[in-house]
């Protein structure tokens, strides 16, 4: 379909009911289905861990609002990152690793998937130089990318990546959760499979876990699929009718989550209580002149280290009353967290391990004047 973001959100995979006219896709709360004869199931469907038609709704819009051949849904983020490093890598294998990757992504790296015999090698992935080093020529199968990285918001320059991956016959897979696919479109960008938190920004109201990943070409997808059913990390269909229901209003709620996260970041980098404030639309970042280039704008996650040290870090996180302390991100509602002490207290001692002194906002789309009257209080 030739059409615009929204329109592709709002209607991709979810034509009416043939039968009853429902402009909403169903809830299909069914184990399995019946078949008109041995081996004839109606319309492909035979058992809901290999398919049902509400998570197929989903599927066809998560393609379609990235842009790739084959969409698939999972039960969680990680449910999904591990059916991808299990399709498309075997034990012995090798990846390339952000520096400072999400918490529960490194820990998927060094616990679980190196247990089976893959290893890695974390990289500065804002730096292509650094991460063409780290290729183990015909050992290295995947290049993993977030972009902005989840807590400290470095940007990677994603078609220099894909350069680097192909080169060395290697694929490449976004992390997109943190943007979006509204705000970035990494499949357009070069890369091979986008990875998603749906939980984020895609379900956006904090009501239901799960996770995507999107293929860019069709040989890919049909690995992915044929792993999603003999995986069986799918998400049910209430939580795949939720996320779908959350996609809908994605690029309004995006646009507003910038408009609010851009009048905190000016407030931030104006208080002396503050050390840095970390966020890819501010000129003085590092990473700013690429993320213009391949981000819509920058997002509504913003990271900043508290100038008084670790003990003013948490007490600011103690103090906020409508910036909820807690983890996760990508909701309405305005989130706060201390990201040493609790995202990414898993990567504690290892090279991903962040600053002690970091606070992590997730942007929420309230009135911006109640956000910063907060933060003025929190702040002191
Ligand atoms: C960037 C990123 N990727 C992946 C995940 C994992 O997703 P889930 O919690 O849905 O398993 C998270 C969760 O916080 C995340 O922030």
């Amino acid at each position: 379909m030739n059409y615009g973001f929204e329109t592709l959100a709002i209607h991709a995979g979810q034509e009416p009911d043939p039968r009853t006219g429902a402009v909403v896709p169903p809830i299909y709360a069914t184990s399995t289905y019946a078949q008109d004869e041995v081996g004839a199931p109606r319309l492909g469907y035979e058992y809901s861990r290999s398919a049902n038609p509400t998570r197929t709704a989903l599927q066809e819009c998560l393609a379609a609002i990235e842009g790739g051949q084959v969409g698939l849904a999972f039960a969680s983020g990680l449910a999904a990152e591990d059916t991808l490093l299990r399709t498309v890598c075997r034990p012995g294998d090798h990846v390339v690793i952000p520096d400072d990757a999400y918490g529960g992504t490194y820990r998927l790296f060094a616990k679980v998937l190196h247990r089976w015999g893959l290893n890695w090698t974390a990289a500065k992935l804002s730096d292509p130089d650094a991460v063409r080093a780290a290729i183990r020529p015909g050992q290295t199968k995947v290049i993993w990318v977030e972009t902005p990285t989840n807590p400290l918001l470095n940007i990677a320059d994603l078609p220099a990546l894909a350069a680097i991956a192909h080169e060395a016959q290697a694929l490449l897979a976004v992390d997109n959760t943190f943007a979006s696919p509204y705000l970035q479109q990494p499949l357009a960008l070069g890369a091979d499979v986008v990875v998603h938190s749906t939980t984020k920004y895609l379900g956006g109201h904090s009501d239901v876990i799960g996770g995507a990943l999107i293929a860019a070409d069709r040989g890919l997808g049909e690995e992915l699929t044929y792993h999603q059913n003999a995986m069986g990390g799918v998400p049910g269909p209430f939580d795949a009718w939720l996320t779908l229901r959350g996609i809908k209003t994605l690029g309004v709620r995006m646009d507003r989550h910038c408009d609010n996260a851009e009048r905190i970041v000016d407030y931030l980098s104006a208080h002396r209580a503050v050390a840095e404030v970390r966020y890819p639309g501010l000129p003085d970042h590092p990473g700013h002149e690429v993320a213009a280039k391949q981000m819509r704008r920058f997002g509504g996650m913003i990271s900043f280290r508290a100038a008084g040290g670790e003990a003013q870090a948490v007490d600011i996180c103690n103090r906020t009353k409508l910036f909820v302390l807690a983890e996760s991100l990508g909701g309405v509602e305005s989130l706060i967290e201390h990201p040493g002490r609790m995202t990414h207290a898993s990567a504690a001692g290892s090279p991903l391990e962040v600053p002690a002194d970091l606070v992590r906002l997730s942007v929420g789309i309230e009135t911006a004047d109640d956000l910063l009257a907060d933060l003025e209080q929190a702040l002191g």
